[in-house]
This record gives structure tokens, C-alpha cells and sequence, in this order.
């Protein structure tokens, strides 16, 4: 009879486990995925309403395409739905007008184990003199999640050196942010007067009440 019931808590952790190594199967069991099979583009006529009252594309509008295209992007990658965590380098150095036809370029330029970094190139086309201008590339890190769980990406399989240059890139920035964060963390415990003495050049007036 206790043999029995050894034998049947045994037989339970022995499914227990083989389930959760199935549920929590580790990267190297998911086959790898090439970049290009999951680039997607977007491509958007810009309309007078998208305009600031510049007369310019609102910078809003291109981040919201952009959050769309990382999102198809990453989740073809993923094979799940994925959310946005961060947004790096949106430097907009170049004014889009309305009438562009805006196109954005997304790939995946490295993964983690539950996120990934789509890379988008934006460019903006005047049809009629059929001129193409480069207005910015931005790197949007983006994580696969389900039922609030987070979920392992295929790992990514690298085949141009222009693909191990990105991965490379994304791997820097991504030890830069976490540098760039422990500094701000120093910065913050700075006493107040110290920070009063950074500012002595710069053009604010200082009023304390
Ligand atoms: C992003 C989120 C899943 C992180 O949750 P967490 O419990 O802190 O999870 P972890 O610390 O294990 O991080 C999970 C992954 O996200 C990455 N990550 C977390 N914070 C990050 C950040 N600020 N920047 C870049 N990557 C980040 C981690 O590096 C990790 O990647 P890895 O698995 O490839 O190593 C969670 O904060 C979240 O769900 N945020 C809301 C996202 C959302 O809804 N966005 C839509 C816009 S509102």
C-alpha cells in the first residue's frame, strides 16, 4: 500500500516536471528565426489632419506608426503578442511634410530571452519630385507576453555581418542605458546645493520661495 502511494507522488512529480519543462522550454529548444523572415513595413500617406499648426507632421503621429510596425514586427518574430517596454534614439532631424509618403522599415536587430529590439528606419517620399529623405531610425525594445506571463523568443539566426553589427549595436546600447541609469541614480542623491552650482551658466532664474 505505501509502495503504491510512493509510487504514484513519483509518477505525479515525474508529469509535473516533464509539463513545466515543455510550458518553460528553455531558448535552445525554440528554432531560430532569421530577420528578414519577420521585417514588415508600413507605408502612410501623410494627410493634412496628421499636421501640427506648423504645418509639419505631428512627431506623434510617426511614434504611433512606429509602435504599430515594432509591434507587427517583434510578434511575427515572437510568435506571440508582444508589448512595448522602451524607445531608444527618436531624434526627428528632418521635417515631414504633409503629402509625404512615409515608409517604415522594421527588423529585428537582437533578442533576449523575453525581449526583443526592432530597429525602424523612417522615410519620407515626395512623390512628385520623387525625392526620398531619411528622417530617422529608432530602436524600439519590446517584450512577449501572455496571460500577463512573460514568454522565451526564438533565438535570432545571424547570416549577413550587417546582422551581427546591429545584434552587436543593440547589445551596447543596451549596457549603455543600464550605465546611463546607476549614473542618474548618483545624480539624484546629489544634495540640492550642488545641483544649484550646475545650473550657474545655464539660462533659468532660480527663485526659491
Ligand atoms: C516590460 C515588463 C514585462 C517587464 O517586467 P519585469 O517583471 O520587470 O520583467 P523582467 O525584469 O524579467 O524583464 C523582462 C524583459 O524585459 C526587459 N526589460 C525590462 N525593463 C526594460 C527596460 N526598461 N528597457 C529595456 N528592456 C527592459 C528585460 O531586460 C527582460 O529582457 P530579457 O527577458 O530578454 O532578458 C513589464 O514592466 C510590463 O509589462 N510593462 C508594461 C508594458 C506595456 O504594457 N507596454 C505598452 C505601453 S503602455
Amino acid at each position: 500500500m505505501l509502495i503504491h502511494q510512493y509510487g504514484a507522488f513519483y509518477f505525479i512529480i515525474f508529469i509535473h516536471s516533464y509539463i513545466h519543462t515543455f510550458i518553460h522550454s528553455p531558448m535552445s529548444e525554440l528554432q531560430s528565426k532569421a530577420p528578414t523572415d519577420s521585417d514588415t513595413t508600413i507605408t502612410e500617406l501623410m494627410i493634412p489632419s496628421y499636421a501640427n499648426f506648423g504645418g509639419k507632421i505631428h512627431g506623434g503621429i510617426l511614434l504611433s506608426l512606429m509602435d504599430k510596425v515594432a509591434f507587427a514586427c517583434a510578434t511575427k518574430h515572437a510568435g506571440n503578442y508582444c508589448v512595448t517596454v522602451s524607445v531608444e534614439e527618436v531624434d526627428f532631424l528632418q521635417a515631414v511634410e504633409v503629402g509625404d509618403l512615409v515608409s517604415m522599415m522594421a527588423r529585428v536587430n537582437y533578442v533576449g530571452n523575453t525581449s526583443l529590439v526592432v530597429g525602424i528606419k523612417v522615410t519620407a517620399e515626395n512623390v512628385k519630385k520623387r525625392h526620398v529623405k531619411h528622417t530617422n531610425t529608432s530602436y524600439f525594445t519590446m517584450v512577449a507576453k501572455e496571460d500577463d506571463q512573460l514568454v522565451t523568443v526564438p533565438p535570432l539566426l545571424l547570416n549577413t555581418m550587417e546582422e551581427v553589427r546591429r545584434f552587436a549595436e543593440a547589445l551596447y546600447r543596451k549596457k549603455l542605458k543600464k550605465y546611463y541609469r546607476e549614473q542618474m541614480k548618483e545624480v539624484k542623491k546629489n544634495d540640492l546645493n550642488e545641483l544649484l552650482t550646475l545650473l550657474n551658466d545655464e539660462r533659468c532664474e532660480v527663485r526659491l520661495k
